[in-house]
């Protein structure tokens, strides 16, 4: 099958970090997509990867140096970075991340950012405390900003023995958001509302009431959502996660400020609840609850205002509403009663009694009017992929 690489020209810039062998195998993909690849190496990258391997599988001379001036005869620069459809940066280093935010041109890669006016994706692997470094957390905000599609690194264990958010994404995952840069933007003119995490309900000044949410599953579809062109905005309860390119973010705490926020985004033509809402918050003390000797005293719990349900029934209704329901039992004839009581057009149902809070992996049902489609496992960036496709075809007849 063709996909949106096919003829493509990837400038690819593999920076010096460990998962530098994994761009060989991204090289054969692309190849294998019907892709060229120019290969460029930087010096670090040169200790990982043999220019030697990288050109074999490339079929192309690998470049690693701003004064090669055999090179420059051949193609300058400037020329090369503008040969490409796209450039990707696979591995971003902290280093190379850190250096193309400030705009510095100080080697071959950095120049070749800056020369250019050709869409960027950055693919970072580094170690876990490198990437959660307020340092390139601001770095990745303002490649973001200036336009840069970077992608966020898998959890999971580390090569230096550590656990958490820094590894390389799966090829398969790099070659997706490949191919998304070059993907149709069927939800342009599009606004969708996106609501993600958990809630916090404060007890008193220094504790709350929360959730096991991670925000994953929101955060991926609302990039999924602005990969397809829609504008998108992401109401985010606490989470540690970067924004998503392309998406205005609206950070909240507990579940009327979110109720707020989502009022305030309207209107919109698709409202995707995924947020864990807390259904109860306390009568918050105004001042520390203390032990004292005192008996605890109770917690007083009203219940929260239904984010999704006030969405549903709203005289600004979005086109389509769509809700998450996570289920330990009775899975689709829970979600199926859920999506009438709320007012949505689909829910997206889970089992949640096998860990799906904070994995990387979902399976979902979508129930809608017409019945129940099982996705079966997936990861959650593919879920998103799966469901903004799907809303796209659902506008695509109403244009
Ligand atoms: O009733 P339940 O919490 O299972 O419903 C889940 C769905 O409803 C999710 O889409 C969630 O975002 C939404 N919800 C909401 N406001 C609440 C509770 C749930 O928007 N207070």
């Amino acid at each position: 099958m063709r996909t949106l690489v096919h003829g493509k020209t990837i400038l690819l810039i593999v920076g010096g970090g460990i998962a530098a062998f994994k761009a060989l195998e991204l090289v054969r993909e692309l190849r294998r997509a019907g892709a060229r690849v120019l290969p460029v190496l930087t010096e670090n990258g040169t200790r990982f990867v043999t220019p030697l391997s990288l050109s074999a599988l490339a079929g192309e001379k690998v470049r690693t140096s701003l004064w090669d001036l055999e090179d420059e005869a051949a193609m300058g620069h400037i020329q090369l970075s503008r040969a490409a459809d796209l450039i990707v940066v696979c591995p971003a280093t902290a280093s190379l991340i850190q250096r193309a935010a400030a705009g510095a041109a100080d080697d071959l890669a950095t120049t070749l950012l800056l020369a250019t006016d050709t869409p960027v994706l950055m693919v970072p692997a580094m170690n876990v405390r490198m990437w959660l470094h307020a340092a390139t957390q601001r770095n990745v905000a303002t490649l973001r900003g200036d336009g840069v599609t970077v992608m966020t690194p898998d959890d999971g264990e580390m090569a230096c023995g550590e656990f958490g958010p820094g590894r390389l994404p799966d090829v398969a995952a790099i070659m997706a958001a490949i191919a998304a840069q070059f993907g149709p933007k069927p939800l342009l003119g599009r606004h969708a509302l996106v609501t993600a995490g958990p809630t916090h309900e404060p007890i008193d000044p220094v504790r709350f009431i929360g959730n096991h949410s991670s925000g994953k599953q929101g955060f991926a579809i609302a990039g999924a959502l602005a990969s397809l062109g829609a504008r998108v905005t992401l109401v985010a309860g606490p989470v540690h996660l970067p924004s998503p390119a392309g998406v205005t973010r609206v950070d909240v705490m507990t579940a009327r400020d979110m109720q707020a926020a989502c009022e305030a985004a309207l209107p919109a033509d698709i409202a995707v609840m995924v947020a864990a809402v807390a259904d109860w918050r306390a009568d918050a003390a105004a001042r520390k609850l203390k032990k004292d000797g005192q008996p605890l005293p109770p917690l007083q719990l009203t219940e929260n205002p239904d984010i999704l349900a006030g969405i549903g029934q709203h005289t600004r209704r979005p086109a389509l509403v769509v809700g998450f329901a996570a289920e330990t039992h009775d899975l689709i004839a829970n979600a199926a009663a859920k999506r009438v009581k709320k007012g949505a057009d689909w829910i997206v149902a889970n089992n949640v009694s096998d860990g799906v809070f904070g994995a990387d992996s979902n399976h979902v049902h979508l129930v809608t009017a017409t019945g129940a489609e099982d996705w079966g496992a997936q990861a959650k960036q593919a879920v998103a992929t799966t469901l903004a496709n799907r809303i796209a075809v659902h506008f695509s007849g109403s244009a």
